[in-house]
């Protein structure tokens, strides 16, 4: 697991041939995977099959049958049309004229993204639940694989066989034997070749899928800890659920044709929810792998889930913003740990980090770097801070070393040293698990320690093993990604938070808890970070909430979570852009009280709206009358019935105005009437027409007009955010986020 959070950055990957070399060799290599998009599958069956289409369409543009035929790596068409190349730029072109042809893009590489969290959500583990249900509940994970039955967390005692509606498979590979009746399906996918054919697996070496896949859906494993640290009960949001494992990441990323695979053959094998903890480039939704394996999900009725990215403070860098999927944001849980520090004196200092080791000795000889300074060594940088090549080993070896700064342990443990003390007052929020004892405290603490070690004659002290402590929470992770977006300018992401901080949850006995050099320890549970981790929270919430729901869509869904999302406190950098709707709250979400919903009809109208062309939408479609020109739907700014409001407006814009169109579904069994509630700060004006909605039956639709306008006050305002509450009584309060975003964000 790589140390910051981000594991694949994989840009300018060579490509690995599969052998087969024709024609000229130049040509060969130039070429590239590129995915040839075709939209929806054809609505008749057709005398000729999809990879005939597909090769026809190939030859004609290459020219040369055996090339042609050997260009070819996979034909999509179980859910989708479509199939992926090796091409030459011109080729790509040509085809991408096609009259068949949606778009054609470059196979990109994506990243990974990297217990109390269901306690802390309000879910604690006895609450209600359609056990029944739930055990019918797939959730499929587009990831690194799976690390086998012998993780306590994907036990499968006391499950029956794989529900009727599963058409998935679990295919074997290297070390990996099986399924079971709680991961019912594994696959691997690996089209461009990224580890020698007979070596494909769905075995996970990275722990990354077993982390997100035990987080959505594993069993309640009590006493889990990581090496005695964070010790709680360990379970995933819907225990009874099942798991289908689609690995689409290797050591060099995560492949858009894999990815592509994956969706084509999730949808068709029964998932109920896709789980997605990648992220890479923003781009059209026409050329996105996740975006257009998500709206067909969509438009069969599963919801996909995403993470946000780990790009954060910045703004404007948030991923798999389609607004079909839900996109996640990471925030804090109320736990912390914290890494306890004793001199010799008796003088107790409380730091941070996260420290699985237990000291073996009561004290150890302390030292800091000015005096561990290599005297022979004339050039010699800043001892004080342990910088590279300034001490001397002799004077660290088997003790404590006080650095200033941060960075100092990786010197001194080189050296020898047993562990170290650093400076820190950035507060960081996020913790990795070290393979060598460490803790930070702050720089006037740090000053305390220094003296003593200066003053004393035999200077020593220690460092525990870290503690949990409770923390004030929630707050959104400095990585986490931020809003805005350019894509769709009205679609506020990410959508919703969840804990994404420090996450304990099953790992892989395949990769080392570290994964540094020289780190051999093996951890059936493991901490760590990243939207990645925030993900398949919402997943298992969606999931949750699907058991209780099992006929709404996708949007409802998604809808349900964002509405009552319990706010976040406000953050300096960003706020609801950040954030979106706030912290999911999963029981609220299976009470809304009213829903927005989407169908397929009003996501086509939205990317009509967004500019995309007829020839685009009839494919997407498959419905080749489609006319944009005819789409009525897409009515006020946005075009969409989306749980929150959003509106983006050009640097120097100070008065604005934008109408919105929304239609809720009332989802209870009860007579009702709501009242809308508006909260905006100065300068923010929100009218809603009607301010009263009633309801007499169940699945009654109401629409309503939103009508913002206002002035930015002073220059310095980027954003104003308020909401619209529709309130029945005090069970029922339906919020959506209003944002309004001024593009004055200087860096
Ligand atoms: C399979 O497991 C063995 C033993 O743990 C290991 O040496 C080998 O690298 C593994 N192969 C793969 C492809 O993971
Ligand atoms: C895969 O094939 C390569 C080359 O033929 C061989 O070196 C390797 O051991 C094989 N791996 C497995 C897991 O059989
Ligand atoms: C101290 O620095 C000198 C000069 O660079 C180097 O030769 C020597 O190995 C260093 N001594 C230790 C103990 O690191
Ligand atoms: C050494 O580094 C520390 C920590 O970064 C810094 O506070 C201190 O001023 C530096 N000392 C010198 C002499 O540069
Ligand atoms: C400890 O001594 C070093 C020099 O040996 C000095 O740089 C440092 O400032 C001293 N620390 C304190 C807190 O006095
Ligand atoms: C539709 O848009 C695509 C690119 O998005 C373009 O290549 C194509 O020529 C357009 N078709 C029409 C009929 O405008
Ligand atoms: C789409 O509808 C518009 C207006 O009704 C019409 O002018 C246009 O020809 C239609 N386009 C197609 C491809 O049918
Ligand atoms: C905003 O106003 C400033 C100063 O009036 C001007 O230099 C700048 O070009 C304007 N920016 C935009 C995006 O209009």
């Amino acid at each position: 697991m790589s140390r910051f959070l981000v594991l694949f950055t994989l840009l300018n990957v060579v490509f690995l041939h599969s052998g087969i070399l024709l024609g000229n060799a130049d040509d060969e290599s130039a070429r590239k995977p590129y995915i040839v998009y075709m939209g929806a599958l054809p609505e008749e069956r057709m005398s000729v099959s999809l990879s005939d289409i597909h090769h026809t369409l190939l030859s004609d543009v290459i020219g040369d049958e055996a090339i042609a035929k050997n260009s070819k790596i996979h034909s999509y068409g179980r859910s989708f049309n479509g199939f992926v190349a090796r091409l030459l730029p011109h080729e790509a072109e040509l085809l991408s004229e096609k009259e068949s042809v949606v778009s054609v893009f470059q196979s990109r590489r994506r990243q990974l993204l990297t217990t109390r969290t269901w306690d802390f959500l309000g879910m604690p583990e006895n609450v209600r639940r359609r056990h029944d249900c739930e055990s019918d509940i797939i959730v499929g994970l587009l990831d690194t694989g799976w690390n086998m039955a012998d993780s306590p967390s994907f036990n499968d005692k006391g499950y029956g066989p794989p529900p009727a509606k599963w058409k998935g498979k679990c295919v074997k590979g290297v070390n990996f034997t099986g399924c079971n009746n709680k991961v019912i399906g594994a696959r691997a996918f690996d089209l461009t070749n990224m580890v020698p054919p007979n070596e494909t697996t769905p075995l996970d070496t990275d722990g990354h899928g077993t982390h997100t896949s035990s987080t959505a859906a594993g069993i309640s494993v009590r006493r889990a800890s990581l090496f005695g640290v964070a010790e709680g009960t360990a379970r995933g949001g819907v225990p009874s659920g099942r798991i289908a494992m689609y690995k689409v990441c290797w050591d060099e990323g995560c492949d858009d044709s894999d990815i592509l695979a994956a969706f084509d053959a999730a949808i068709v094998d029964g998932v109920d929810i896709i789980s997605v903890s990648l992220g890479g480039d923003v781009s059209s939704y026409l050329d996105d792998s996740i975006a257009i394996g998500s709206f067909h999900g969509s438009e069969k009725g599963i919801l996909t889930v995403c993470a946000a990215g780990n790009e954060g403070p910045y703004l404007w860098t948030v991923h798999n913003v389609a607004p079909w999927v839900l996109t996640v944001a990471a925030s804090s849980i109320d736990r912390k740990f914290v890494t306890d520090v004793k001199l010799g004196n008796g003088q107790k200092f409380i730091g941070t980090s996260l420290n699985t080791i237990s000291p073996k000795k009561r004290f150890y000889p302390l030292t800091n770097g000015a005096l561990a300074r290599n005297t022979s060594h004339f050039e010699a940088g800043n001892a004080s801070a342990c910088k590279y090549e300034t001490l001397d080993a002799s004077k660290v070896k088997g003790k404590i070393v006080f650095c200033q700064g941060v960075g100092g342990n990786i010197i001194v443990h080189a050296l020898g040293a047993i562990g170290t003390i650093m400076t820190d007052d950035y507060t960081e929020d996020t913790m990795f698990v070290e393979n060598n004892p460490l803790s930070y405290v702050s720089v006037q603490e740090g000053l305390k320690i220094d003296k003593y070690i200066n003053s004393s004659r035999s200077p020593h002290g220690v460092i525990y093993k870290s503690r949990t402590i409770k923390n004030a929470a929630p707050f959104i992770a400095s990585f986490s990604s931020r809003g805005s977006q350019e894509i769709s300018s009205h679609v506020l992401k990410p959508d919703i938070t969840a804990p994404g901080i420090d996450i304990l949850a099953a790992y892989t006995k395949f990769a080392t808890v570290t994964e540094h050099r020289g780190d051999t320890r093996i951890s059936k549970f493991n901490i760590i970070s990243g939207t990645s981790m925030a993900c398949p929270h919402v997943s298992g919430a969606a999931a949750y909430v699907k058991s209780f729901h099992p006929n709404w869509s996708p949007a409802a869904i998604k809808s349900a979570l964002m509405t009552t999302a319990t706010q976040m406190r406000a953050t300096p950098l960003g706020a609801a852009l950040s954030s979106g709707s706030g912290q999911i709250h999963p029981r609220a979400a299976l009470h809304p009280g009213l829903i927005y919903d989407i169908d397929t009809e009003e996501y086509i109208s939205f990317i009509c709206k967004e500019g995309y062309n007829n020839t685009a939408v009839a494919l997407i479609t498959g419905n080749k009358k489609y006319n944009c020109s005819n789409v009525c739907r897409a009515k006020g700014d946005d075009g969409i019935n989306y749980p929150s409001i959003h509106t983006q407006l050009d640097k120097n814009v100070t008065e604005f105005s934008a109408v919105f169109y929304r239609t809720v579904t009332h989802v209870e069994d009860c007579k009702a009437v709501y009242k809308a509630k508006v909260r905006s700060p100065k300068g923010l004006s929100i009218k809603v027409i009607p301010d009263i909605l009633r309801f007499d039956e169940s699945n009654e639709k109401k629409s309503f007009k939103v009508s913002l306008s206002g002035r930015f006050l002073d220059k310095k305002t980027w954003y104003l955010s308020g909401s619209l509450e529709w309130w029945s009584d005090s069970k029922h309060n339906v919020r959506s986020l209003i944002l309004v975003y001024r593009d004055t964000y200087d860096d």
